[in-house]
Parts: structure tokens; sequence; C-alpha cells
């Protein structure tokens, strides 16, 4: 009878699970076993603290709802969302705009926009206008590309934390022109603090962090041929776009609105202009999203 010890039980838990017959499913687990139990010896882990572990991870799971995705909300304050999107961009086989987190707000069937729209029902004295263009790696339009988008409303709140959720509003789908053009209004969005009122809040109090994200705008840019982007734009100036508690901005994605632009579609509002640009979608190429609408990750487990 073989004896186990704290350094060979690694070597039996890998030797067992070795008649995985999926490839990848075998090398995810091999590896998320090694580094689990390197970490477990790394910080001499007690049962104590092991049952911490657990209770924090279930009370993730707990927190779950068709409208709150706290285990994705965990992973986005870890920095792991933003380290697999910033992996994803680095397998691009030619440039595109970088990507950025979806985070738990986005929904999957947002209401339909013409260009010029506003997608926000009460737009009030914070309107602005956004406008661009979607083009290839190369500058050339991408006609009829389809983008959605979705933002905080001007109290830095997305609909999705309302009395009632199931409302959607400063959220939409709209579709490029024939040159790939778009423009459409919203109001300025406002920085906010990420939903602190669960074990991730938990986390981000105890290690004394501000818990704020800068104001951004989140794009979904998608178009036949081409590898999806999902984005977000910062708007500076915001106190908080070199410390965002999430890791999701980055130089290349900050912007500024303007009210001096002459090529603005909307000559009387501050504009914001972006252009994204989506690279060819390689044969192994399948969606970027990190995350996805809350209800929808249920629905696929029952
Ligand atoms: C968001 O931008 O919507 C977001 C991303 C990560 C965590 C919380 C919110
Ligand atoms: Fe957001």
């Amino acid at each position: 009878m073989r004896s186990i010890d704290e350094f060979t039980i690694t070597d039996a838990t890998l030797d067992q699970m070795s008649t995985a017959t999926n490839p990848r499913f075998k090398q995810i687990m091999e590896a998320a076993v090694r580094h689990l139990h390197d970490f477990a010896r790394e910080v001499d882990l007690t049962p104590e603290e092991w049952l911490a572990g657990i209770s924090f991870l279930t009370a993730v799971g707990q927190t779950c709802t068709q409208y709150r995705q706290e285990f994705i909300l965990l992973s986005d304050t870890l920095g792991l969302s933003a380290l697999v999107n910033y992996m994803h961009d680095g397998r691009m086989i030619e440039p595109g705009t970088q990507s950025s987190l979806l985070g738990p707000f986005y929904r999957q069937d947002a209401p339909h926009f013409n260009l010029g729209d506003c997608i926000g029902k009460k737009p009030g004295s914070q309107e602005i206008g956004i406008y661009g263009q979607i083009t290839d790696s190369e500058g050339r339009g991408i006609p009829h590309a389809s983008i959605q988008i979705w933002q905080t409303d001007d109290e830095g709140e997305y609909d999705l934390q309302h009395n009632d959720p199931s409302q959607m509003d400063f959220r939409g789908i709209l579709e490029a022109d024939s040159e790939g053009r778009f423009h459409i209004r919203t109001v300025r969005p406002l920085g906010y603090l990420i939903p602190l009122d669960g074990p991730v809040g938990d986390m981000i109090r105890a290690q004394r962090r501000h818990g704020f994200r800068p104001a951004h705008i989140h794009f979904l840019i998608g178009a036949p041929g081409y590898r999806e982007v999902v984005t977000a734009l910062y708007v500076n100036p915001d106190d908080h776009m070199d410390s965002d508690v999430v890791f999701g901005s980055t130089a290349s994605l900050v912007v500024e609105t303007h009210t001096d632009d002459p090529n603005s579609p909307f000559p009387n509002l501050p504009t914001i202009h972006f252009d994204f640009s989506l690279a060819r979608a390689a044969e192994e190429d399948k969606s970027g999203r990190v995350g996805a609408d809350p209800a929808q990750i249920l629905a696929k487990m029952h």
C-alpha cells in the first residue's frame, strides 16, 4: 500500500485524473490541480482557512440570480477576466480594437435603435453624442456592422440595479450604415461602485480597495467574417482612470467629449468620436465574450 504525504498527493491526484479523454479538459484540470496544491503549500493553508474559502465561494454562488453574476464579479476583481481578454486579443490575426470587460450588466435582448436615436428614456441635461466608424484593420468601413451598447444612467446605475430590473434602459442595438458609420445619443456615463453588498464586496473592503470603475460605455461589435469585439470607452476626466477595480481601463480606450468637433453629427452636444476596428475572424475564433447575460448563464444550467 502506498503512503501519501503533502508532496506526493499532487502526483497521486494527477495520476488518477490521467484517464480523462478530452485533451483540453485534461490539460486544464491538471494545471488547476498543480497550481491549487502549490498555492496551499505556499501559504501553508490551515483547515480553518480552507473552510473560510469554501464558505466564501458558497456565498458567491448563492448570490447569483438571473440578474446578478457574483462569480463573474469575483473573476473581474481578481484581474482574471481582464487577463483572459488580453490573452484573447493576443490571438488576433491582424490588429483590432482592444477588448475590455463585458461585466455583469450585459443583456442579450436589448431594444433596437435607429442611427441618431437616444438610447436612454430620460437623457436630461447630461446628453452627449457618440459617432465613429466600424472598420477593418486597414481602415475600410464594414457595412452594416452590428453594435450593442450599454451603460449607466446619469446617476451611475444600470437598469439591472433598479427596483424593477426587467425594465431596460440605456442599452440598445444598432446597425452601422453602408460605410460602417454610426452615431447615437446617450448621457455622459458616471463612474460607479461595483456591487459591494455581497461576498465580493466583503473581500474588496477587507483589501481596503476603493471599489470604483471609471466612467465608461460598453460596446459589443460584430459583423460576418470578423472577430467580435467586446470593449468599452473610458470617458476622461475620471479620478479612477488608473485604478479601475476590475482592470478594464487601458490607454487605447480612453476618450473625451468635445464641443468643437466640426465633423460631429451633433453640433449642439458634447461629442465622443471613436473608430473601432475589427480583425478578420480566424478559423478557430469563437466568441470574444468573457461573460454573458446572467439569465443566460442560469438558463444553460437547467
Ligand atoms: C461593468 O463595467 O459593467 C462591470 C464590470 C465588472 C464588474 C462590475 C461592473
Ligand atoms: Fe460597466
